[in-house]
């Protein structure tokens, strides 16, 4: 029979550690099973020949945190004013961003981490998009996902466009009267649509602040709930093998004993119009 020897100090004392420590995890799991949640999250099961090409979406999603996470603090030093200032004669939002680049500890860093950052997460998206794809990961049951991925692209580049408005110089004025020509020139709703983002007949202050609520309010909303609901697919649907994979997206499913995870879709063969299975 074992002797249980009564604890050290020092395990007691770890002991009493642990339970601090898990006392509000617990306390949380047992009011809300987020815990659980997230330990589901990110324990979840993938098929063993997934590659490196099937983390190109954690690679967006980083993109994006990142865009979220310098754009909150450069929205805490920016002006989206189109007013001159009468001690200078400038634009006041483009010495707003003048001052975050040299006057501001670090500020040079978290703007051009933000610029060069738009591009990144433009690029990281179409290279996952080319990965969905190449690997066919968009056919049924994930249609639905490419679709919201699509939504997710298109919000994307209109972050891009409406950022670029915001330094207020002579780039940004003209890039943007080209990309509002553009869109003028979409049949029956060009013209309402070139206005709606002018707020007006002509580009200026009501145009910065009308990009600047779409740029930091309505588009990134809109991206954050798309992207809960690509995750929330993903999830659920799971993550396809690649295509040499006897498993690959849009084979016939390969018949398993083992019992479906609560909550997981598994991909059935579908009727095709004429009686095909
Ligand atoms: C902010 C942009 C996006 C983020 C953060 C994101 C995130 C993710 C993540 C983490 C995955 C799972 C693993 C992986 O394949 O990388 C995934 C899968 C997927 N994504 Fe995206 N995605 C984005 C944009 C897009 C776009 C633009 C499309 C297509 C138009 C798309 C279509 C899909 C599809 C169909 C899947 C399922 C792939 C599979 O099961 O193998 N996503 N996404």
């Amino acid at each position: 029979m074992a002797v249980r020897r009564k604890p050290t100090k020092a395990e007691l004392r770890r002991q009493k550690m642990e339970e601090l420590v898990m006392y509000p995890v617990d306390w949380l799991e047992e009011r809300s099973g987020l815990i659980g949640g997230v330990r589901y999250f990110l324990f979840r099961n993938v098929p063993a020949d997934i590659n490196w090409m099937q983390t190109l979406g954690s690679a967006a999603l980083t993109a994006f945190l990142v865009q979220a996470i310098t754009g909150v603090i450069l929205a805490m030093y920016y002006t989206p004013s189109a007013a001159t200032d009468p001690a200078t004669g400038k634009p006041v939002a483009w010495e707003s961003i003048v001052n975050i680049t040299d006057h501001l500890f670090m500020g040079w860093l978290v703007r051009g981490m933000h610029r060069w950052g738009a591009s990144v997460f433009i690029i990281l998206m179409f290279l996952h998009m080319g990965r969905v794809f190449l690997f066919g990961a968009y056919k049924y049951p994930r249609e639905l996902n490419w679709i919201i991925g699509v939504l997710i692209l298109v919000m994307g580049m209109m972050e891009g466009f409406t950022g670029y408005l915001l330094p207020w110089d002579q780039t940004a004025y003209w890039a943007t009267v080209v990309g509002i020509n553009l869109n003028g020139t979409a049949p029956f709703l060009g013209p309402w649509l070139a206005q709606f983002l002018r707020g007006g007949q002509e580009i200026g202050g009501e145009t910065l602040t009308r990009f600047y609520s779409l740029h930091m309010l309505v588009i990134p909303g809109a991206i954050i709930a798309l992207i809960t609901l690509h995750l929330y697919l993903v999830i659920r649907l799971g993550v396809t093998s690649p295509p040499w994979s006897k498993d690959a997206a849009g084979r016939e499913p390969v018949e398993d004993e083992s019992p479906a995870r609560a909550g997981l879709t598994r991909p059935v063969p579908h009727a095709e119009p004429g009686g095909r299975q």
